[in-house]
Formats: structure tokens, C-alpha cells, sequence
């Protein structure tokens, strides 16, 4: 029998849809998977970007449905890559950024959760402040190998992120706004 899903999280990132559903099953929340790629509009707000992917995912998926953009922020570089942190992985990757950081490591990884069902558009930002590493440390997806956050001397790839990333605060403040009171 086909399971019946809360909420869909519309997205071609596989990881990033396994550490919300852990998230959100953790709130009660039986999120599903809706593969889907989104065009990107040009823009420096990942709020903006998040808000468009949410409606072009609605468009196709015709169910309550959330998107998350990310950015990984590097102070150095005057918040490089940002809301161009997916096409900079995919171009340089992290010996690419770990060449670019010298003397100032410091970053934090934003991210927007946008929830869309045709009436309500709703985002949720979240942060984690944090330093990039010398060095490229355990194994994960993305820049879990090179982020370490405040206050740990272990980069995401080899912490229990889902506890405390970017990604679980946004959801949890998604979470808190979504669920009946
Ligand atoms: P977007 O949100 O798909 O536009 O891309 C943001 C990019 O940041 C992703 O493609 C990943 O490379 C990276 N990223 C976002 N969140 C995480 C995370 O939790 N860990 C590691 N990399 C991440």
C-alpha cells in the first residue's frame, strides 16, 4: 500500500532530505521525498531563492511541501560562497575553499526552510557559527568535512550534526510554526 506522507521536502539532495526526515520524525512529522530539480533564480537572498523553489516544487508536487536552501558563509571572503555554496562545491570542493581561508576561519552555515501550500509561504532561518578547518576531516557530504561548529574541535562529518546544524534549528522553528498547538 502506498504510504500517505505529512508534508513532501522537494529536492535533488538525497542527504539533505535523509537528515530532515530524521529531524522531523523526531517532532512527529512523516516527511516524504518529492525528487525534483528547481531552477535557481539570480539572487543574493537565499530567503528569496528558497520562497521561488517552494512555489515551482508546489507547481509539480500539488502538495504541502517544504524546500531548504543553504549557504556556507566564510568571513574571510566576505561571506563567500553563500547562496553559491552548491555550484562552488561542485567546482573548487573543499581543497578549493581550504586553499582560499588563511589567517580567519571563521563562517557559519545558514539555512532557509520554506514551507508552501498554495496559501500560506512561510520561511524559517537558522545559523551555525563555526570555523573552517586546516585540513579535510572524516567523511560527509558537502562541507561536513571541512566545517568545524563553536565551541567543538570535530568538523559535522564527524559530530552528531543532526542535533545541532543549521538544518535542525531551521526545522525545529518550521516544526514549532507547523504543528497544532
Ligand atoms: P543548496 O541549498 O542546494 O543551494 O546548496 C547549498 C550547498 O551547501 C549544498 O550543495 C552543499 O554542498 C552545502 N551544504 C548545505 N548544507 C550542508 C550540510 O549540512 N553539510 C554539508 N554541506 C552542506
Amino acid at each position: 500500500m502506498p504510504q500517505s506522507f505529512d508534508l513532501f521536502f522537494a529536492s535533488s539532495n538525497f542527504n539533505k532530505f535523509q537528515e530532515a526526515k530524521k529531524i522531523l520524525g523526531g517532532f512527529g512529522i512523516n516527511l516524504g521525498f518529492f525528487q525534483c530539480k528547481m531552477e535557481e533564480i539570480q539572487s543574493n537572498s537565499l530567503k528569496e531563492i528558497a520562497k521561488n523553489k517552494a512555489m515551482q516544487a508546489f507547481h509539480k508536487c500539488k502538495k504541502p511541501l517544504i524546500v531548504e536552501d543553504d549557504g556556507l558563509f566564510i568571513d574571510s571572503l566576505n561571506g563567500f560562497p553563500g547562496p553559491y555554496s552548491s555550484y562552488v562545491f561542485k567546482t573548487i570542493g573543499n581543497k578549493g575553499i581550504l586553499n582560499l581561508v588563511k589567517q580567519n576561519r571563521k563562517a557559519k552555515f545558514v539555512s532557509i526552510i520554506s514551507f508552501y501550500d498554495k496559501k500560506n509561504n512561510e520561511s524559517f532561518e537558522s545559523k551555525v557559527k563555526g570555523f573552517i578547518s586546516k585540513k579535510i576531516m572524516g567523511r560527509g557530504w558537502g562541507y561536513d568535512p571541512i566545517f568545524i561548529p563553536a565551541n567543538s574541535k570535530k568538523v559535522f562529518a564527524q559530530l552528531n550534526k543532526n542535533q545541532i546544524s543549521h538544518r535542525f534549528k531551521a526545522l525545529k522553528k518550521f516544526s514549532n510554526w507547523y504543528l497544532p498547538k
